[in-house]
């Protein structure tokens, strides 16, 4: 047996905090303590839980053995803390825990995308400025090393564009919605009692969890600043089952999506439900499985796959940075990669919700009358939008007159354009509903 390291040189355990005991730092300890040989042999010294930060005790998590804190601050100021995890959420107590950490010389580790996406620039300033380590692999897409990937694996790219079902809530229920036609209201419940769901969960079904992820990756694609404003965001509240069947009966699945691209007209941020042609990687990526394609320049499309929610699949990703930054001490001061992967974040002109580009669903309901389809495609003529599908259903009766349900299928067009025919076209005597309008993405590379 061959010994890398010399039992009298070894290493002091490297001391962790860990503030808030729920489902990812219940996790986090569980693998610590799990894997702690493992982890040992890796890092060439332990690590070491030498405080827990919890306001009360946590259901099913024993933590009778550990130095437990209620007041979270205790953590980030005790002096046998060398790295702080950070799993307690949101955004208020969070950044104040993390800012007094740093400020005390701690290295932390977080999953809290609320906060890197709404405040990382400002602690990540106050990390540099102490030298210490911010990382937060397990903010995106959960155990997957995505961050990871675009930081180092994929550094001497140009990122073209990325695509990712990066909430794993959402993509639980509409696999659901789509594979068992189940309702939306309680498998958002079962997605809450797995653990899946935000405290909050209109987070993950208005897309907001989704855009904190998204705001990260473009950053670590791109090196643009963290500006969760400049996102466009839908969620997934309003998908219905007949679109799920009218998009199926065209060839195509429709999954929750985080975009980031360079277009001519700037980088186009969104995140919203898009029909994905059944064929693509991402449409069969189900239940709480998270996915990222990114297509560099160099190295083409790649694609990234793992479970985005949940206990030890986030955890993973916790220690993982747990060890990453174990792996840094030592240094005076800290050369390994910058948490974004770019020394600097430069903005870049974005492109407007308007200018944004796609190929687009549209659905409604049309009287069953001469004229009545003419009228919609001369209008979507008008505004310049071509016509790629489309799927006309056998009129019904309602309400005495005869109701056709129309699906549309444009080319790629812009948003603005879309947005202008419909103004018209809503208006229109034989138009009997709300226009449904989605996104459609090819992803050719
Ligand atoms: N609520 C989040 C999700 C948890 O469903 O993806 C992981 O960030």
């Amino acid at each position: 047996m061959s010994s890398l390291q010399n039992s009298e040189t070894s290493l002091a355990p490297v001391r962790v905090g860990i503030v808030g005991i729920g489902t990812v730092g219940g996790g986090t300890l569980k693998l610590l303590t799990e894997n702690a040989a493992e982890i040992e042999r890796r890092l060439g010294r332990a690590l070491q839980i030498t405080r827990l930060g919890a306001r009360r005790d946590p259901k099913g998590i024993d933590i009778s053995g550990y130095a437990v804190e209620r007041d979270p601050m205790a953590v980030a100021r005790a002096t046998d803390v060398d790295i702080l995890v950070e799993t307690i959420g949101g955004t208020t107590v969070a950044r104040e825990l993390v800012l007094l950490a740093l400020q005390h010389g701690k290295h932390v580790v977080t999953a809290n995308k609320a906060l890197i996406a709404e405040h990382g620039e400002e602690l990540l300033a106050a990390a540099a400025e102490q030298k210490v380590s911010l990382v937060f692999e397990a903010s995106v897409a959960g155990g997957i090393p995505i961050i990871r990937a675009l930081r180092e694996g994929l550094a001497a790219n140009s990122i073209d564009w990325l695509a990712g079902i990066i909430n794993g809530t959402s993509n639980y229920i509409l696999s659901a919605m789509q594979q068992e036609s189940k309702a939306f209201a309680p498998t958002l419940k079962e997605a809450q009692d797995l653990g899946y769901a935000e405290a909050d969960p209109t987070f993950d079904v208005e897309g907001i969890d989704a855009a904190h992820k998204l705001c990260i990756l473009a950053s670590c694609a791109f090196g643009v600043p963290l500006d969760f404003q400049a996102l466009s965001i839908e969620g997934i509240s309003n998908i219905t089952l007949e679109d799920i069947q009218y998009a199926d009966e065209l060839g195509y699945t429709i999954k929750h999506l985080g975009i980031a691209k360079r277009t001519d007209a700037g980088i186009d941020l969104r995140v919203h439900p898009t029909l994905v042609p059944k064929a693509n990687l991402l449409a069969s990526v189900n239940g709480v499985m998270n996915s990222v394609l990114v297509q560099g320049n160099a190295v083409g499309p790649t694609f990234y796959t793992g479970a985005g929610a949940g206990s030890l699949p986030t955890a993973s990703s916790v220690v993982g940075d747990i060890i990453e930054v174990a792996r840094g001490f030592g240094e005076t001061e800290r050369n390994s990669t910058p948490s974004l992967g770019f020394t600097e974040l430069k903005p870049q002109a974005l492109c407007s919700a308007e200018e944004s580009t796609s190929s687009f669903y549209l659905r409604m309901t049309l009287t069953d009358e001469i004229g009545a389809l003419a009228g919609i495609t001369s209008t979507l003529a008008e505004f310049g939008i071509s016509v790629e599908a489309m799927l006309q259903k056998e009129p019904r009766m309602a309400d005495g007159e005869a109701l056709a349900t129309l699906i549309v299928l444009t080319h790629e067009v812009s948003k603005g354009a879309v947005d202008k025919a419909l103004a018209k076209i809503k208006d229109m005597a034989v138009v009997r509903s709300d226009v449904t309008v989605m996104r459609m993405e090819q992803f050719q590379s």
